[in-house]
């Protein structure tokens, strides 16, 4: 199984992944196949990214139309017309949950680029460089976010000395006894007067499907909103139905400021999006120049995608799909769970779930499932959690078929 991948630098190899990796070259909706044939049912879809799947026929054509007619304009100078059509979109989509009078953004490349803009406009219209972010987060390895990295302090430690030291972390909480404590803190630190910034996950995300407890969202946003920060929601995962809500912070009722997408958004194309409202971004418009751009942010071919995304998501009904399929998968999980006590917890929502092992190695059934043609990933500080983020299109029969695999290894597993 798997062809060695022996060219390339590898900068992410992780100690416990075996170096004869499998090398993936074709997919369709939830299968991708390797260089050697094998299929797999894709459970893991580019890190959560692929939330219509592979080669949806619908965003494969309007790829191709867009192909035809344009894929690269002059960024914020001349943009193009797909551009503009996006920014308006996704403008609609995120006024609601911005104070409702309307939305403007930035878009980038990568969830660290709506990071790093959301943390750049809180400066502007704050006038304050602090920011607070959660012990188990994770907003993404560029040099913006990665100071507010607390999912893993061996990301951080190798640039140590060129760290923002302006972040203070805080404590996730899991249960309600925890809720008192964590904003305690929070606001020990809003009350330095320093802090301009929270950013907030809605769910942690690779820091291993940790749902907070209910309430926390809402009673952090009114915190921080008091000492006159602001609340940046990063939904770069949870978002666009992936969580089972279109924004889950809305649901929430964090009231954030900015409004942080990316992965699913491009269905497949690099693109994200920092979001709020247009008081908020009027801040940027006080320089004389654009201080904040690159080159293909917003690029003809990742705004059509994202566009025709939004357009399947909605036709499609996949954010409901994902809330009603993932909550039935979340059952088939709990009642393995009773029977195998390897798994510590399920957790999650939508359809990203997490089934955490506690010490037990969450890698070594992530490499079982793969030899029976299943494909998820691991999350959590320890790497302790099982992450499955499959398709919103995913068919049932697919996801028994998994469950049916799960047990197995998790017989071998327990014994
Ligand atoms: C919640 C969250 N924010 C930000 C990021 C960073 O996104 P990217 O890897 O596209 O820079 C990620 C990536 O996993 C994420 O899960």
């Amino acid at each position: 199984m798997g062809r060695r991948a022996d060219s390339g630098i590898r900068t992410a190899v992780h100690a416990d992944v075996p170096a004869n990796t499998v090398v993936f070259s074709t997919a369709f909706g939830s299968n991708i196949t390797d260089v050697d044939g094998n299929r797999y049912v894709d459970l893991a879809a580019g890190f959560g990214a692929m939330l219509l799947g592979h080669r949806h026929p619908t965003h494969e054509r309007v790829m191709s139309l867009q192909t035809e007619r344009l894929s690269q304009a002059l960024g914020d100078v001349y943009p193009s017309d797909a551009k503009i059509a996006l920014c308006e979109r996704l403008s609609a989509l995120a006024a609601p949950v911005l104070g409702g009078k309307g939305a403007q953004c930035i878009l980038g490349l990568s969830g660290s680029d709506a990071i790093t803009a959301a943390l750049k406009t809180a400066v502007l219209a704050t006038g304050r460089s602090g920011v607070i972010a959660f012990e188990g987060a994770y907003h993404g390895l560029s040099y913006g976010p990665l100071s507010a990295c607390g999912l893993r302090s061996s990301y951080r430690v190798p640039f140590a000395g060129a760290e923002n030291r302006n972040v203070s972390f805080a404590s996730y909480p899991v249960s309600p006894e925890q809720v008192t404590a964590s904003l305690r803190a929070i606001e020990e630190q809003l009350q330095t007067g320093f802090v301009g910034a929270v950013l907030y996950e809605p769910i942690l995300g690779r820091g291993g499907c940790v749902v907070p407890p209910e309430g926390f969202g809402a009673a952090l946003g009114e915190l921080v909103h008091a000492h006159g920060a602001l609340l940046i929601a990063d939904e770069i995962w949870t978002g666009l139905g992936r969580s089972g809500s279109m924004f889950l912070s809305a649901e929430q009722e964090c009231s954030a400021d900015l409004l942080c997408l990316g992965k699913g958004l491009g269905g497949g194309l690099p693109i994200s999006a920092c979001l709020g409202s247009p008081a908020l971004m009027s801040h940027w418009s006080q320089e004389d120049e654009v201080v904040h751009t690159s080159t293909f942010s917003g690029s003809p071919l990742a705004a059509a995608g994202a566009i025709s995304c939004l357009d399947v998501l909605s036709r499609q009904k996949l954010v409901d799909r994902s809330a009603r399929i993932g909550a039935w998968l979340m059952d088939q999980l709990q009642a393995l769970a009773e029977e195998f006590p390897v798994i510590r917890e399920v957790r999650g929502r939508g359809l990203m779930i997490g089934l955490d092992l506690g010490s037990a190695s969450a890698t070594r059934l992530m490499q079982s499932l793969l030899v029976r043609g299943y494909l998820t990933t691991t999350g959590g500080g320890g790497r302790e959690v099982l992450i499955v983020t499959p398709p919103l299109v995913i068919d049932e029969s697919q996801l028994e078929g998994w469950l049916d695999a799960l047990r197995f290894s998790l017989v071998q597993f327990s014994s």
